[in-house]
C-alpha cells in the first residue's frame, strides 16, 4: 500500500480568486499547493481587456504569501463588445492564457456574457487563428430548459455547432458534470479538453437536496445524479489526457450562501489535493493523480510542467474538514466531502 505519494507541483486550470479582501483571504490557500492557476475573469466589473488582466494579475501577486512559487494565468471575459485586436495582442504578449465564454445569465456575474454566439464569431475566428483557447461555461440559460439538462442541451445547440463552424478553435469544456459531456470530449479529438472539479467527483444532487437543503453544495453547473458522478470519476482516473483538474473553487461569504437566494459556488482550494488523493486511491489509480493534476492541463495549454513537487501522506485517522476561513467581511466555509479523507498534504 502506498503511504506517501510525491507528485509534480500541480496546476488548477479553473479558479475564482475574486478581488479585494476576499482575494487576500483565499489566494494563500491555492498558492501554498499549486504552481499555477487559470484565474476566472467574472469580477464586478469583469476583466475584459488586456490592461484589466494585467492589473488584476498584479493584485493577485500582491496577495500571494512571500516566497510562494505561484503564477496566476489570466483570462479575459468574452463580451459582445470584446476587441479582438486587444485580445490577440494580450495573448501574444503573454498577459492572457485563455478567454472565458459565459452565456449571459448562466452563473455568478455573468450578466455581461454572450447572448448571441453569432455576435462574437469574428472574435472567435481571431482566437482560432491565433491559437487562443476558449474556456466554456457549457450551459444554456433558457428558462424552459430544466436546470439538470442545461449542459447536455448546450452541447447539442451551441458547442457542437460552434466547433463544426470553427474546427481550429481550441476549446476547454469547463467543469463537466454529465456523462454526455464526458462522451462528447472523449470523442472530440485534440482540439477539445475538459476540466473536472473536485466537488463534482464527490457529490451528486442528493447531497444538495435529500434530507434537508444544503446550500454549501450548490454550485453551477449543479451536481447531477449518481450515474453522472460515476462517469466523472471514471474519466478523471482513466489517465485520458483530455481531462484535467480545474477546481472551480468559488468562494462566497456564508452570508451570501445561506440566504433565500443563495450564491452558486463551493470553496475547495484548501482540501482539494487531499480529497483528490482519496478519490484516486479509492479507484486504485494513485499513479494517475500526477497526470490529472499536473500534466494533462499543461500539455493542453502548451506549457512545461511545474518544477517542484508536493507530497501527500496517508493518515490513519480521517482528516478534519479545514476550518472556515475568516475574512474581514465574514466567514467562508470550506468544502466538506462527507466521506472520510485519509490523505493530507505533507509539504
Ligand atoms: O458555482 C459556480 N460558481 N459556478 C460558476 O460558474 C461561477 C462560480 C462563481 O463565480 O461563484
Ligand atoms: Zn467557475
Amino acid at each position: 500500500m502506498t503511504d506517501r505519494l510525491t507528485i509534480t507541483r500541480p496546476d488548477d486550470w479553473h479558479l475564482h480568486l475574486r478581488d479585494g479582501r476576499m482575494l487576500d483571504a483565499v489566494t494563500p490557500d491555492t498558492a501554498m499547493h499549486f504552481g499555477r492557476a487559470l484565474i476566472m475573469p467574472n469580477l464586478v466589473p469583469p476583466v475584459v481587456s488586456g490592461s484589466d488582466a494585467s492589473a488584476y494579475r498584479d493584485r493577485i501577486m500582491a496577495a500571494c504569501p512571500d516566497g510562494a512559487s505561484f503564477t496566476p494565468m489570466m483570462t479575459l471575459y468574452l463580451t459582445e463588445g470584446t476587441d479582438a485586436a486587444d485580445l490577440v495582442a494580450a495573448a501574444r504578449d503573454g498577459i492572457i492564457t485563455a478567454v472565458k465564454l459565459y452565456p449571459a445569465g448562466a452563473t455568478t456575474n455573468s450578466a455581461s456574457g454572450v447572448r448571441d454566439i453569432d455576435s462574437v464569431m469574428p472574435v472567435l475566428e481571431a482566437m482560432a487563428e491565433a491559437g487562443v483557447p476558449l474556456c466554456v461555461h457549457g450551459e444554456v440559460t433558457d428558462s424552459e430548459i430544466d436546470i439538470f439538462d442545461r449542459e447536455a442541451v448546450f452541447i447539442d445547440r451551441v458547442l457542437d455547432p460552434l466547433r463544426r463552424r470553427l474546427p481550429a478553435l481550441r476549446v476547454v469544456m469547463e467543469h463537466v458534470t454529465t456523462s454526455d459531456g464526458i462522451d462528447y470530449v472523449r470523442s472530440g479529438g485534440e482540439s477539445i479538453a475538459a476540466t473536472l472539479t473536485t466537488h463534482h467527483l464527490f457529490i451528486n444532487r442528493n447531497h444538495i437536496l435529500a434530507g434537508g437543503i444544503r446550500p454549501h453544495y450548490y454550485c453551477l453547473p449543479v451536481a447531477k445524479r449518481e450515474t453522472h458522478r460515476l462517469a466523472l470519476v471514471a474519466a478523471a482516473t482513466s489517465g485520458d489526457p483530455s481531462f484535467f483538474l480545474g477546481t472551480d473553487s468559488a468562494p462566497h461569504l456564508d452570508t451570501a450562501k445561506l440566504a433565500p437566494c443563495g450564491c452558486a459556488g463551493i470553496y475547495t482550494a484548501p482540501n482539494t489535493l487531499a480529497c483528490l488523493a482519496q478519490i484516486f486511491d479509492n479507484e486504485g489509480a494513485l499513479d494517475r493523480l500526477d497526470g490529472f493534476v499536473a500534466r494533462h492541463g499543461a500539455a493542453f495549454y502548451g506549457v512545461a510542467v511545474n518544477d517542484g513537487t508536493v507530497t501527500l501522506v496517508r493518515t490513519a485517522a480521517p482528516q478534519p474538514v479545514p476550518d472556515d476561513r475568516m475574512t474581514p467581511e465574514g466567514s467562508l466555509t470550506v468544502f466538506d466531502p462527507m466521506v472520510p479523507i485519509h490523505w493530507a498534504v505533507a509539504g
